[in-house]
């Protein structure tokens, strides 16, 4: 474990155990049919490579980057960074996210991909409920976690500790909270 992190909060074996669990109702739920694995850049990149690999579905790639326009503007502003390639209207779109927070960003998202036409449900690996100011639903949910600041497995503190192979609580003097 490296110094700036006071605790491993989930270990990369209960990661992937989860993140199995996850493809494994997903692969229940689209037998047969076509997804769209929307991956939200950054954060969630660690956590699609995982999830990917133990899908059976027929799964299509896409990326985009966006950001919500902060806790105190209306849900619905979203910043598009990055948008995705592929046509999504009619498509079943499954939105890839490491953590939802306030919910901010998802909810606007996937207002933006239904307008889109497309079909769309929220896989994230984690959920922090006590920070939600968007209520967002979420068919496919790893770990509820608590309101801790939480790194690694694809999820930073200033660009940093994205790599880490587990998901860690950042010891506070690191972000002065
Ligand atoms: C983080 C995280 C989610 C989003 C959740 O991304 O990866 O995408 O915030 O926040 P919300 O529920 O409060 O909207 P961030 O904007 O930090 O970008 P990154 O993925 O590139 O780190
Ligand atoms: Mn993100
Ligand atoms: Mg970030």
């Amino acid at each position: 474990m490296i110094n700036e992190v006071q605790e491993i909060l989930i270990n990369e074996s209960e990661i992937q155990e989860k993140v199995k669990y996850l493809a494994e109702q997903i692969n229940k739920d689209y037998a047969g049919k076509d997804i769209v694995l929307m991956i939200i850049l950054k954060g969630s990149v660690v956590f699609s490579a995982d999830l990917m690999r133990y899908l059976n579905v027929n799964v299509s790639l896409d990326f985009m980057q966006v950001s919500s326009y902060g806790s105190s503007s209306v849900s619905g502003e979203l910043k598009i960074l990055k948008d995705g390639q592929i046509d999504v209207n009619g498509k079943n779109v499954i939105i890839a996210e490491d953590i939802i927070d306030s919910g901010n960003t998802l909810s606007a998202l996937v207002k933006l991909l239904k307008k889109r036409g497309a079909n769309v449900e929220i896989c994230t690996l984690l959920s922090k409920p006590a920070r939600r100011e968007t209520q967002v639903d979420v068919k496919y949910e790893g770990f509820e976690i608590p309101d801790e600041f939480v790194v690694g497995y694809g999820m930073d503190y200033d660009e940093r500790f994205r790599n880490l192979p587990y998901i860690g609580i950042l010891k506070r003097e690191v972000y002065g909270g």
